[in-house]
């Protein structure tokens, strides 16, 4: 089949390339010619595992073609994705001005029958609009095309995005109409691995899933820093409640890890938008609001572990940090706990050495060249001269360090995990002071 995708973030490339990997035609549509030129060279803009590969055999191949021109690429689609950006504008709302513009777009050069997919997360009532926003233009061309537009949102795992795509659980397909569902249903079948996949339902009910998913999974991360909070306090340790409570099937052993907060360019973005959603048709959603605060207050848990471990006196301290990107496998930092650490402590009068595996790139980008941030090239590199070790992204390579190493390098052998990685007793054994996220003895 041939598919156009406007948008080369996260989703549009992932899709393209796992679409044309299927055998498809794919053309990838973007603005930015610099990112369309780098593309053809092979050159991806993300770190994605697995992507690079695929990207470069389908292009190789001509399955895969970049673009900056939407009237070739729209005339290639007999499938239309828009899988541009959503950012959040100032009240929390989706800014939907991408997606309507390439909706423009679409209405502005289409010369037939075409299926166009919103990708994008979306909030609820968008496939009207961006429905309104192609007859428009139609309209205003004189032109009777018909067209349907589908909901289809995207449930990629940033990290995972690949597999994530070529072996979905699920594939939302949100459409009252026969013709474009199947469409969908012969471009997917592919994906179709043992049974269907497809869940075809109305668009509303479409847009509205994925909102709903992310939420329940930002809801179930949050719940367990409450836990988390609680267990300190009384001197429980939540690595064994999230055992405990795991071990029942209803509640499961996935996303129910406390930590340094939720971070990303999805859940955060997603719950505040769902609650403005509901906001705005007069229901205040006041789970969503707290699963958001909890999340906010969060992000200052290890900078509040750190500052009380120095009676408050940060000047002139340096802090060692693992982790910046908000997840490991990615070099991603949008809304990481990262952040708002490394700047409570620069507030606080400390220097900061960082190690990441692959976000010192993109810290550089955010942050500059500036003397209380030095980004080091090895795990150890970052504890020279360092008081003591936060842990802020789960990376594998911090799963098993030599912990003699990390005490003899401290000036104050401590390490704050803030994704409880190891045993407090192991750390503890090995000379250093261990403090982690809601295990008993961290108050
Ligand atoms: C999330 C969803 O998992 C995807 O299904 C969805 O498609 C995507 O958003 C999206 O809307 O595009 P992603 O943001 O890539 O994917 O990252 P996750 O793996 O979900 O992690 C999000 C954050 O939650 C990370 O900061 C992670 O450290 C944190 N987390 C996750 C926890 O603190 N505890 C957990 O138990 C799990």
């Amino acid at each position: 089949m041939n598919v156009t995708i406007f948008g080369t973030g996260y989703v549009g490339l992932v899709t393209g390339a796992c679409l044309a990997e299927m055998g498809n035609h794919v053309v990838c549509v973007d603005i930015d010619a610099g990112k369309v030129a780098r593309l053809e060279q092979g050159d991806i803009p993300i770190y994605e595992p697995g992507l690079e590969p695929i990207v470069a055999r389908n292009h190789a191949n001509g399955q895969l073609a970049f673009t900056t021109d939407p009237a070739p690429a729209i005339a290639h689609g007999q499938v239309v994705f828009i899988a541009v950006g959503t950012p959040p504008d100032e009240d929390g709302s989706a800014d939907l001005q991408y997606v309507l513009s390439v909706a423009k777009t679409i209405g502005q050069h289409m010369d037939r029958y075409t299926v166009v997919v919103n990708k994008s997360t979306v909030p609820v009532g968008t496939a009207d609009r961006v429905r309104e926003a192609i007859a428009a233009e139609l309209a205003a061309r004189g032109a009777t095309i018909a067209f349907d537009v589908v909901s289809n949102p995207e449930f990629l795992k940033e990290g995972d995005a690949v597999a994530d795509c070529l072996r979905p659980d699920r594939i939302v397909v949100g459409s009252s109409s026969a013709r474009a569902v199947d469409v969908l249903r012969k471009l997917y079948a592919p994906f179709n691995r043992n049974h269907d996949r497809m869940v075809v339902m109305d668009e509303r009910s479409a847009e509205l899933t994925k909102y709903a998913a992310n939420a329940m999974l930002a809801t179930k991360i949050s719940f367990m820093n409450e836990i988390a909070n609680i267990a300190e306090r009384v001197g429980a340790d939540v690595e064994l409640v999230r055992h405990g409570i795991g071990a029942d099937p209803r509640i499961g052993y996935h996303f129910i890890y406390p930590g340094a907060g939720y971070g990303g360019s999805c859940f955060p973005k997603d719950v505040q938008a769902l609650e403005r959603t509901a906001r705005g048709v007069g229901y205040q959603a006041r789970l969503l609001g707290a699963v958001e605060a909890v999340n906010h207050d969060q992000k200052t848990k290890l900078f509040e572990l750190i500052s009380r471990h120095f009676d408050g006196q940060l000047k002139g301290k340096t802090i060692a940090l693992w982790g910046l990107a908000f997840k490991p496998n990615t070099d991603d930092m949008r809304e990481a706990p990262s952040r708002r650490l490394i700047e409570a402590l620069w507030q606080a009068g400390a220097t900061v050495r960082a190690f990441d595996p692959e976000a010192r790139e993109e810290a550089q980008r955010i942050y500059g060249e500036r003397d209380d941030l030095v980004l080091c090239g090895q795990p150890h590199d970052a504890l020279k001269g360092a008081d003591v070790l936060a842990i802020v992204t789960e990376w594998k390579l911090f799963r098993s360090p030599d912990f003699a190493a990390i005490r003899a390098a401290l000036k104050e052998p401590a390490i704050f995990d803030g994704r409880n990685l190891y045993e407090p007793s192991t750390v503890e054994e090995a000379g250093l002071a261990y403090y982690g996220i809601g295990r008993g003895r961290s108050l």
